[in-house]
C-alpha cells in the first residue's frame, strides 16, 4: 500500500482563516501536509501507514484536540502542543495549581467545588472576586463578584440550569485592577514573537467580546513570564496572556491557550504568526532527519 500521510498533519475540527494560513505557510516552506479531520484519525494511526513527522493541532473542542495528541503521541509523533499542556491550557485549575507550585507570578485562586465553598473563597479572596468555569474561553462565564449578594445571584441563575452541579469546580479568584488592557504574547516554539495589548471598556478584555489591539514591545519581564510558562509546559505554540497590577505595576500570568487564534490580530498588528510557526515546523522536521 502506498504510503499516504504527509510530513506535517494538521488536526483541525473545521478550517478557520487561521488555519488556512498555517497551511499556506507551511506549503511555503515546501514541507508537505495534510489536514485531519476527527474522522480521518483512523487512517491516520492504521498500521503500515507512513508515520508523520509532526502534527499541528488545532481542534476546536478540548476533548478532540487532546484525543488527537494522545492517540499520534502513541504512535511516536511528536504533536505540538504536547497531550499533557493541551490538558493543563483546558483547565484553569490546573494552571492555578502549577503557577503556584513553581512560583510563577498568577492571581490568587482557589478552587470552589460547590456554592457554599464559592462563598467561602470570594470572602477569603476579598471583593471584588472574579469566577470562571475551569474550561472556557473568549470570555464565557467569567463573571465579577461584587459582594454576597451577586454571589446569590449567580448561584441562582446557575443552580436553576445545572440542578447536579456539574459544572463544578470552578474557579474563584483574586480582582485584579488592571489598566484598561491585558497582554497577549504568542510564542513558538520558546520564543515570544508577538505582544500586543487588548483594550476595552469591558472589564473582561477579550477580543471576541470586542477588545482592539495594538501592538507592544516584549519587555524583559514579559520574556521572562513566558519563559517560565514555556519551561513548565514544554516548547509549543500557545496564547499567553499577562495581567499588570496598575498599583503595584506587577505583572502576572493570567493564563496561557494552546490554541491561540492569530488571524485577525495579525491583520493589525503585522507580525506573521503563521510564517513564524511554520519556520519552527521546518526546524523541528529538519534536526529530526538529521539524527
Ligand atoms: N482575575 C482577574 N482580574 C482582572 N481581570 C480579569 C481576571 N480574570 C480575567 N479577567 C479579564 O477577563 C478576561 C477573560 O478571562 P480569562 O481568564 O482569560 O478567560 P477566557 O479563557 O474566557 O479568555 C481576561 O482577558 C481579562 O481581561
Ligand atoms: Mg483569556
Amino acid at each position: 500500500m502506498m504510503p499516504s500521510t504527509a510530513e506535517v498533519l494538521l488536526t483541525v475540527t473545521m478550517l478557520r482563516p487561521d488555519e488556512k494560513l498555517l497551511l499556506n505557510a507551511i506549503r511555503a516552506t515546501g514541507l508537505e501536509v495534510q489536514t485531519v479531520l476527527p474522522a480521518d484519525l483512523g487512517e491516520v494511526l492504521s498500521p503500515g501507514n507512513r508515520v508523520p513527522g509532526l502534527a499541528v493541532i488545532r481542534n476546536l473542542s478540548h476533548r478532540q484536540a487532546i484525543d488527537a495528541a494522545q492517540r499520534l503521541r502513541h504512535v511516536g509523533v511528536r504533536t505540538l502542543n504536547s497531550a499533557s499542556a493541551i490538558e493543563v491550557c483546558n483547565d484553569k485549575g490546573l494552571q492555578a495549581l502549577l503557577f503556584a507550585g513553581n512560583g510563577v507570578a498568577h492571581p490568587q485562586s482557589r478552587h470552589a467545588f460547590n456554592y457554599q465553598q464559592v462563598r467561602d473563597a470570594a470572602e477569603t479572596l476579598g471583593w471584588p472576586a472574579v469566577l470562571k468555569p475551569v474550561s472556557g474561553s473568549w470570555g464565557r462565564g467569567v463573571t465579577k463578584l461584587f459582594d454576597q449578594d451577586s454571589v446569590e445571584a449567580w448561584a441562582g441563575g446557575h443552580e436553576s440550569g445545572d440542578a447536579a452541579g456539574k459544572n463544578f469546580p470552578v474557579i474563584v479568584q483574586q480582582y485584579i485592577e488592571k489598566p484598561g488592557h491585558d497582554l497577549r504574547v504568542v510564542v513558538v516554539g520558546r520564543k515570544p514573537v508577538v505582544a500586543f495589548k487588548r483594550s476595552s471598556a469591558d472589564w473582561r478584555t477579550n477580543t471576541h467580546l470586542g477588545a482592539t489591539v495594538t501592538q507592544v514591545e516584549i519587555s524583559l519581564d514579559m520574556h521572562k513570564l513566558c519563559t517560565q510558562v514555556v519551561d513548565l509546559l514544554g516548547d509549543g505554540f500557545y496564547g499567553i496572556d499577562l495581567i499588570a497590577d496598575r498599583d503595584t505595576d506587577e505583572l502576572m500570568v493570567l493564563e496561557v491557550n494552546a490554541n491561540p487564534e492569530f488571524a485577525q490580530s495579525s491583520a493589525i498588528h503585522g507580525v506573521d504568526v503563521a510564517a513564524h510557526l511554520a519556520g519552527y515546523l521546518l526546524d523541528l522536521m529538519a534536526n529530526r532527519q538529521d539524527r
